[in-house]
């Protein structure tokens, strides 16, 4: 079995030396998307759950680039896969391969699991964010003052447009490029009955009161490795914030600033895991697999 599958391997399967698509022994029936992809986790995450269960199938990492994903998803569906997870850069593709996205995917602009007999897609990062803020943060969100970093890219908008729907106080959205941020702002400002409020973290005019934030949430590319910044000034950090970063992988700056001060950190691992076991149950109802999901 490959490391990492092709869009050639694809059009090729029957060719395969391993038989991966076509054995009877545990064939390829689940994938994740993504370019790049031979980073991602979800295999040691899914396989175990799928050999548990009995399920007799493979799951496996298909790298595919912007111009071949439609054709890389087709040719799954053509080969019997029961769907695929989509990592960057494919969310939006992912919502525009189908007619019949789920509701909340199309509301959110954005979908991270196919289900080809269904003919639709799903969006399963928010209820994972949430699920692994609860748990690794013992941290529910009602009534708290959130800020989300990056909330103009792809996941922060997701998960900004999710917590809007939460019984939260006030809602803080921060991102680099402020006119990223716009569009979403202009989208959500009359969306939920959570306070909104755009923040500027460098800049003095609206040097912000980060006393009064329970929770900051990394949505940023900041932080797969160790030597980037950390996407929240270290001088804004208080011993009683609560970081959820959805980037994992490296002890990054921001870890190390949660821990020189004291606040309290988790990495998206725990993410990883609860959005996966979200789509796991979507293509396999009635199913309970994080209990038996990798990278515990
Ligand atoms: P997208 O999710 O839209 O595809 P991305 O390039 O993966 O975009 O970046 C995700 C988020 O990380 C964005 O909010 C991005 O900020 P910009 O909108 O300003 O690009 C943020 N990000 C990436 N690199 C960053 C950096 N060096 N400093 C601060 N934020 C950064």
């Amino acid at each position: 079995m490959k490391a990492v599958y092709t869009l050639q391997d694809l059009k090729h399967a029957s060719t395969d030396p391993d038989n991966i698509f076509y054995r009877e022994d545990k064939p390829a029936r689940l994938a994740v998307l993504g370019d790049p992809i031979a980073h991602s986790k979800s295999p040691e995450l899914h396989q175990p759950a799928l050999d548990a269960l009995a399920l007799n199938c493979s799951y496996i990492r298909v790298h595919l680039t912007p111009e071949e994903f439609n054709e890389g998803v087709s040719l799954l569906q053509e080969l019997g896969f029961i769907g695929c997870n989509c990592t960057v850069p494919h969310k939006e593709r992912a919502l525009a391969w189908t007619d019949q996205p789920s509701k909340f995917a199309q509301q959110l602009g954005v979908a991270n699991t196919i289900h080809f007999a269904d003919q639709t897609c799903y969006t399963t990062d928010p209820a994972g964010l949430e699920s692994a803020v609860n748990e690794d943060l013992g941290l529910d969100f009602a009534g708290k003052n959130v800020l989300i970093l990056g909330a103009g890219g792809g996941a922060g908008s997701a998960v900004a447009q999710h917590l809007l729907r939460k019984p939260l106080n006030h809602l803080f959205l921060y991102n680099r490029t402020p006119e990223k941020l716009d569009d979403l702002y202009q989208h959500i400002i009359n969306l939920g009955d959570v306070d909104l409020t755009k923040l500027s973290l460098y800049g003095n005019d609206e040097y912000p009161n980060t006393q009064d934030i329970d929770l900051i949430i990394n949505a940023t590319s900041l932080g797969l490795r160790e030597d980037q910044p950390s996407p929240f000034p270290e001088s804004l950090l208080l011993s009683h914030h609560h970081v959820y970063d959805m980037t994992y992988g490296c002890k990054n700056a921001l870890a190390q600033a949660c821990e020189a001060k004291g606040a309290q950190y988790a990495d998206g691992l725990s993410m990883l895991r609860h959005q996966g076991a979200e789509a796991f149950k979507l293509w396999f109802p009635g199913t309970d697999p994080l209990p038996m999901m990798g990278l515990k």
